[in-house]
């Protein structure tokens, strides 16, 4: 088992030990030293490879993204079309990411941003947050991370609501929506949104300005999902009127996001670097060498990218 590696700003020892932990057999081959297509099979596992760099090796059985998300695959004109695509779903990644929003949406509940804000001028202001259940928090996309968030936020309490593209069977502790046609009823009751879908010809831009707008006044939104999501500039607007009152962005449509950007300047917005949940390799890796063994053995992996549905 042959894996090529592509990854730009990680030790990669620590990713090469963690699957030869997994596999002592594999041979780990970190880019640029991949060697010929002709060494026979191989296996690549990437994050934001150099475009045209996966059409030169046509001996690649299957393409493992470093993360759930495989947009840095599909902006390349020349990926390879008939190579499978696996995505992330390594149980590290989910915890980051439940971790991340239980974090973040008690922050927004206890009114976090605006407290910081307070400190700032020294001022004492004290707020009164409302009871857990009193908050309905309205996770959009319902998925590996959408689950395992709702998971770890369900001990506190809150109202929880999903939305996703196919229904979902009922579950304790939590209603869901699905389909364009809720999309209205989801958002208007959502006081604390948490957005973790991936970025589609569909999910591009969803939360336009009139989106936002169904969200209820005072409103906390929390993007943890592709940046491409959101209106930026819309966010800004609704922001400066008081309609949304915080937000905290993980993901940006270019990142890092400019420096001259105004949304450095808002108040009560979190502003966090695509750190939400970030690949770990002592994770990872079994996922990597479980699936590729499936590969091998003929039976479907898990994740795999549909490229219909675009995720
Ligand atoms: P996933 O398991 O594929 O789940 C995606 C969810 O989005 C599913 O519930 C899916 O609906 C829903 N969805 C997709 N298109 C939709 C549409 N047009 N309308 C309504 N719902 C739609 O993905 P995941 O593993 O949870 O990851 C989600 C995203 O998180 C990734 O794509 C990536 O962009 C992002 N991410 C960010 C970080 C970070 O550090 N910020 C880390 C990891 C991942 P169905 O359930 O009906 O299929
Ligand atoms: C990170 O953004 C990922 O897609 O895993």
């Amino acid at each position: 088992m042959r894996i090529l590696f592509y990854l730009d700003d990680y030790p990669h020892e620590i990713w090469r030990d963690a699957l030869l932990a997994e596999n002592p057999d594999l041979e780990f081959r970190s880019y640029p030293d991949w060697g010929s297509p002709e060494d026979g099979p191989a296996y690549a596992l990437v994050w934001e490879p150099k475009p045209g760099l996966l059409k030169d090796y046509p001996n690649i059985q299957a393409i493992f993204s470093m993360g759930a998300g495989i947009d840095h695959l599909t902006r390349d004109p020349q990926l390879p079309k008939d190579t499978p695509i696996i995505r992330m779903g390594d149980d590290g990644l989910k915890e980051g990411m439940a971790e991340f929003m239980a974090m973040s949406v008690l922050m927004h509940h206890r009114q976090m941003p605006y407290l910081l804000e307070q400190q700032k001028t020294k001022n004492w202001a004290r707020v009164f947050a409302p009871a857990a259940k009193d908050v309905q928090v309205g996770i959009m996309g319902y998925g590996a991370l959408g689950k395992a968030a709702a998971e770890k936020l369900k001990p506190f309490g809150y109202n929880l609501v999903s939305w996703s593209r196919t229904a979902k069977a009922p579950e304790e502790g939590i209603k869901h929506y699905s389909g364009t046609e809720t999309i209205d009823e989801f958002l208007s009751g959502s006081n604390i949104l948490v957005c973790l879908l991936p970025e589609t010809k569909e999910t591009i831009n969803l939360l336009d300005k009139e989106r936002l707008l169904k969200l209820p006044q005072g409103a906390s939104i929390i993007n943890g999902g592709r940046g491409g999501l959101i209106d930026l500039d819309a966010l800004e607007e609704v922001m400066t009127s008081g309609h949304i009152e915080s937000a905290t962005l993980d993901v940006f449509p270019k990142e890092p996001l400019n420096t001259d950007h105004p949304l450095w300047h808002q108040e009560k917005l979190i502003i966090t670097p695509h750190v939400a949940a970030i690949t770990r390799p002592d994770t990872a890796a079994n996922y990597v060498v479980r699936n590729i063994k499936k590969l091998e053995n003929g039976e479907e992996p898990e994740n795999k990218l549909d490229l219909n549905r675009g995720y």
